[in-house]
């Protein structure tokens, strides 16, 4: 029976109540208000859609050849090894996501796992880092996404009106960017209120309302929209791959590895980024029609699948560049169209751009899904009010939640500085992996008997190397001076304290609200007797 909750209860069971697990037979009891409409193309789909984007349409560039102010070296062709080692780290992972997901297949990916294992304050802790992921990583792609729109319109100036084919700065950037595009170019027009510069990053903002009006309309029809932006960006970069090996010079491969290890390090490092979303499969777990057999396959294939395209893009692309000396700031940008206009297929550059937008356009829309349904699942749990429970009465889909999310994203484009939101991402994604691989250390140990019709193989090994892994990659990007470094505890603290002042207590005076329906229902029990 739930105790009753009093101030002193603050302190007499404090530690005992934060580390309170939820019973997993509990959550799948509770589970069942989504729609189950995901089969497992329609989850390879998703996976697929949620990884390829920016990571390889844009950040590849500097994981070969290393960034313009030099604080990141480049692979150099060994940018095939700096892949596979980001991928081993995340296949560790996403075995014992796979694990996690079919042994409780319900919303909230690493969130509910952590509330099984680890207790109530670890999970909202987990919940919180993942918003850093889901969130703050919507956010920076869509400002990616508003990148490339801007570079595809520019292709079109001879067809467009000059104001839409180089729209006004202040109307397609942040106003962080603006600040560095005024240093650069001081003629550029910036409106200014008290001396600040107002920016507004339309496309990006737009971008976000429509993937959230597209989500509030089903999780089936975004799968399929999903389905469809995936078809346009594997074309593209088949056809990269294609064109671009007839141009390949295996000279341009030696010297292999350009910085030695360290480059190769410092590339996995960065394209890390390009693997992330696979995770958020897990998060639709609910929405799954078969979910035991379904998962893993949807999870590890839509892996396998992107570690395979990475592989091929970076040896064509480092056939193509030299990339060890200096390269074309345009090459860092956009490398793949970049390569392709360099041997004069400029309709393929072209065709890479839309490429480039269907892929983030199809990442966007996994991000915000997978954010909308951990916060779903911390709602269920009282840690966010219960109103976000509530489904669209005709396409049972959490909408109130989904526009929350999407106007506070919005909020975020128009105040937030987009490098450091990219690499608090990475923190976020890293601390929930690793959370993930300690949760199925503890939950072989503390309730070994449960049905697990998927198991990581070598456990303890897998997930043990998993936490290595990227912790690894973390601690080595946390020795270097940057905003994230210190932005990501400051995010960790906020979190702390808000599940103090708001999370606990909202939580004690549910278990309140249950206690007194109990005792009134033994009461009348006893009355009727
Ligand atoms: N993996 C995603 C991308 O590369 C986040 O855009």
């Amino acid at each position: 029976m739930a105790e009753k909750f009093h101030r002193a209860t603050l302190s007499r069971n404090f530690l005992k109540t934060i580390t309170r697990i939820k019973n997993p037979d509990e959550m799948l009891a509770e589970a069942g208000g989504l729609e189950k409409t995901l089969g497992v193309w329609d989850l390879i789909i998703l996976g697929v859609g949620a990884i390829i984007g920016s990571g390889i349409f844009a950040i590849v560039g500097i994981a070969a050849a290393g960034s313009a102010d030099g604080s990141s070296l480049g692979a150099g062709p060994a940018l095939t090894v700096s892949m596979i080692i980001a991928a081993i780290a995340c296949i560790f992972s996403a075995l014992c996501y796979s694990e996690f997901a079919t042994m409780i297949p319900v919303a909230g990916g690493a969130y509910t796992y952590t509330f099984a294992t680890l207790g109530e304050f670890a999970a909202w802790m987990v919940g919180w880092v993942l918003m850093l992921e889901y969130a703050i990583g919507f956010i920076a792609v869509a400002c990616a996404w508003s990148n490339h729109f801007v570079q595809f319109l520019a292709g079109f100036e001879h067809i467009l009106p000059s104001w839409l084919a180089h729209p006004p700065a202040w109307l397609v950037n942040d106003v962080f960017s603006a600040s560095k595009i005024a240093a650069e170019n001081p003629d550029t027009y910036f409106p200014q209120i008290f001396g600040v510069p107002v920016c507004i990053n339309l496309p990006a903002i737009l971008i976000v309302i429509l993937m959230t009006a597209i989500l509030v309309k089903g999780t089936k029809d975004s799968a399929k929209m999903a389905g469809l932006m995936v078809v346009i960006k594997m074309a593209v970069i088949a056809l990269f791959v294609i064109a671009g090996a007839f141009y390949v010079r295996p000279e341009n491969w030696t010297p292999f590895a350009t910085n030695g290890v360290e480059g190769i390090f410092a590339g996995a490092f960065l394209i890390f980024f390009a693997y992330i979303g696979f995770d958020a499969i897990a998060t639709a777990a609910e929405e799954c029609k078969n979910p035991q057999k379904d998962l893993p396959v949807g999870i590890i294939g839509s892996l396998i699948i992107t570690t395979i395209v990475y592989v091929l893009v970076a040896l064509v692309l480092t056939g193509l560049q030299d990339t060890s000396g200096v390269v074309p700031s345009a090459f860092l940008k956009a490398p793949m169209a970049y390569c392709m206009s360099l041997h004069n297929m400029n309709w393929a550059a072209g065709l890479i751009s839309i490429g480039s937008l269907a892929g983030l356009t199809s990442v966007l829309l996994v991000l915000e899904m997978a954010a909308t349904r951990i916060l779903y699942a911390m709602s269920r749990d009282h840690f966010i009010s219960q109103r976000f429970l509530r489904l669209h009465p005709k396409f049972k889909t959490p909408a109130l939640l989904t526009w929350t999310v999407g106007i506070l994203a919005v909020i975020g484009i128009l105040t937030l500085n987009l490098n450091v939101a990219a690499e608090l991402c990475n923190y976020g994604t890293f601390t929930s992996f690793i959370i993930v691989c300690i949760a199925i250390l503890i939950l072989r140990k503390t309730d070994p008997d449960r049905p697990r019709p998927f198991k990581v193989p070598f456990s303890p090994i897998t997930p043990a190397l998993g936490i290595i892994c990227c912790g690894g990659l973390m601690i080595y990007k946390s020795m270097q001076p940057s905003g994230s470094a210190l932005l990501f505890p400051v995010w960790l603290g906020f979190g702390a304290m808000i599940y103090l002042l708001y999370g606990f207590v909202k939580n004690r005076l549910n278990e309140n609200k249950v206690h007194n329906e109990i005792v009134e229902r033994k009461k009348m029990e006893l009355m009727k007797k």
